[in-house]
């Protein structure tokens, strides 16, 4: 095997899908723990503390006490490389954590045992799923009481719409909690509650027949016997292929903020979950393996390090190896850049790369060029596409409080909405900007940025739009028409791409009715 064909092979690349407080920071926190990138548990959200105290902007974000920021962590586990992609928790901010998806190559999934599948997880295994990407699943909170975990199981299946096979089951949970049985390896680990965040294996019991597990267990030895065979005649049995084409999620169980069942996710993710795979490009797929350097731009962030007001470009590497100081082409500007000064992202700090591989995330110093979508290789004409903008939910009209600073106004939201957290519509029969946003917050980032680095003041009025969906069809006259007829509701987005702007559900849906031979999609891929 080829150097870089080692080096594909042992990278993992994956993100963290759940609903807020299910608990992901702390499975962060602890993945990176046990992987060796930090050596004691609460630096996670220490960084992040400090990271605010020194930000400006994000004093919004300290303000409101959640998190607008995407990050990369790489740390390794059993000679493998992983990259966790770090996704926004706060729902205002999904379309970055949609996007963030879109780089990776599988997913874990944390669900907290006492609430089930809850809203954020359906939309996110919605994005999952345009991917097919495979899913790991963690439940997580086991020291506390909650539902029955057969129930749970039902839920995942049911809701989300793919199968579940347990591959640990929990013994008991809340004050009888007493560890997980790993179905596969027909071995006992023994639950002790390590909240000092320190690394501690548990304790192992092999055999669901040893007697050890009496006396250790008492009446919930006999409890687990019965219990795990009426587990294995009802659920799902492990399978690699179903896992890796997305229709079939292995479950573990366990309690992150005791460190406990985190060494078997690692293990999983080690074993089971897939290496970059081959990417589509419009004109063809492009293998991870293929000796020239190919990758796109799935984010942007301005003012990660409040030291250089910079933007930094979030790169996915898909095939060849990177190293520092190569010319690669921006394929869009047909423009060739000489990177000498692209970051990694550790745990704790930014650092200079000297190589990098596919299914590595690099970040790239951006001053206006860079795009969300954007690609970039080592010569060769490729695009790469699936970044999905989704149809915002909330509108507003921006009104500027000084006429004179019109065009800085027009600069600034240009750029900000090429970063992708908000959207900017123009309606053909007036000249109103339009800004489209998932979330409330959004609006008051890009206000409050518009004033800091462009220096334009602006609010907003509310306007009567409902949601938006972008218009094409097959027949060229039929879309003409539509164009004529439905003018007034009418806008181009910030690519020049046509949208329907709808000012209620019932509008829009008799809309749909009326024009049988328009599409009207919900999303736009770039
Ligand atoms: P999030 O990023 O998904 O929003 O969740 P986060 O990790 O912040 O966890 C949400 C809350 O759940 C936190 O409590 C955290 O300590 C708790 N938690 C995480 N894992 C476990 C677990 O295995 N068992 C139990 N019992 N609790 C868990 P908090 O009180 O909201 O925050 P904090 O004051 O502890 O930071």
């Amino acid at each position: 095997m080829s150097a870089l064909s080692t080096e594909i092979n042992r990278r993992r690349t994956f993100a963290i899908i759940s609903h807020p407080d299910a608990g992901k920071t702390t499975i962060t926190e602890k993945l990176l723990l046990f992987g060796g990138a930090i050596q004691l548990a609460g630096s996670v959200k220490g960084r992040k503390a400090a990271r605010h105290a020194t930000s400006d902007w994000m004093e919004m974000e300290k303000e409101r006490g959640i998190s607008v920021t995407t990050s990369v962590m790489q740390f390794e586990h059993k000679d493998c490389i992983l990259n966790l992609l770090d996704t926004p928790g706060h729902e205002d901010f999904s379309e970055d954590t949609y996007r963030t998806l879109t780089a990776v190559d599988s997913a874990l999934m944390v669900i907290d045992v006492a609430k089930g599948v809850e809203a954020r997880t359906i939309k996110l295994m919605e994005v999952c799923r345009l991917r097919t990407t495979p899913i790991l699943t963690f439940i997580n909170k086991l020291d506390r009481e909650g539902r029955e975990p057969i129930e749970l199981l039902d839920e995942v299946e049911s809701v989300l719409k793919i199968n579940c096979a347990p591959m640990t089951w929990p013994i008991g949970m809340g004050k009888r909690f007493k560890g997980v049985y790993h179905l596969y390896k027909d071995e006992v680990l023994l639950f002790s509650p390590h909240h000092e965040g320190k690394i501690a294996e548990a304790e192992v019991i092999k055999g669901l027949d040893n007697p050890k597990l009496d006396e250790v267990l008492k009446d919930q030895a006999e409890e687990l016997r019965e219990e795990i065979e009426l587990v294995k005649g009802a659920s799902h049995e492990f399978n690699l292929e179903d896992y890796l084409s997305g229709q079939l999620t292995p479950v573990f169980f366990g309690s992150a903020i005791n460190n406990f069942g985190i060494i078997e996710l690692l293990d999983a993710f080690a074993e089971y979950a897939p290496a970059p795979k081959p990417r589509q490009a419009e004109q063809r797929d492009v293998a991870p393996d293929e000796g020239k350097f190919s990758g796109f731009v799935f984010k942007i962030q301005a003012n990660m390090d409040p030291a250089h007001r910079d933007r930094i470009a979030f790169m996915r590497i898909c095939s060849g190896k990177f190293d520092k100081g190569m010319k690669i082409n921006h394929v869009r500007i047909g423009k060739n850049i000489q990177v000498g000064n692209a970051i990694t992202f550790q745990a704790d700090s930014r650092k200079n790369v000297e190589e990098a591989y596919p299914g590595d995330i690099i970040g790239l110093h951006n001053h206006g060029t860079i795009q969300v979508g954007d690609t970039f290789t080592q010569g060769g004409k490729l695009k790469f596409g699936g970044i999905p903008y989704f149809a915002p939910e909330l509108f507003r009209r921006v009104v500027l409080k000084d006429p004179l600073r019109s065009k800085a106004l027009q600069k600034g939201l240009t750029q900000l909405t090429e970063e992708g957290a908000t959207q900017l519509f123009k309606p053909l029969k007036n000249n109103d900007l339009i800004l489209g946003a998932v979330g409330v917050l959004q609006f008051d980032v890009t206000a409050h940025r518009l004033k800091t680095e462009y220096n334009v003041e602006c609010v907003y009025d509310a306007i009567g739009i409902n949601t938006v969906r972008w218009v094409s069809a097959d027949d060229p006259a039929k879309l003409e028409e539509f164009k004529r007829k439905a003018y007034d509701n009418l806008a181009e987005d910030g690519g020049g791409y046509l949208v329907y702007l709808a000012n209620s559900r019932v509008n829009l849906q008799l809309t749909e009715e009326r024009w049988p031979d328009i599409q009207f999609n919900a999303t736009r891929e770039l």
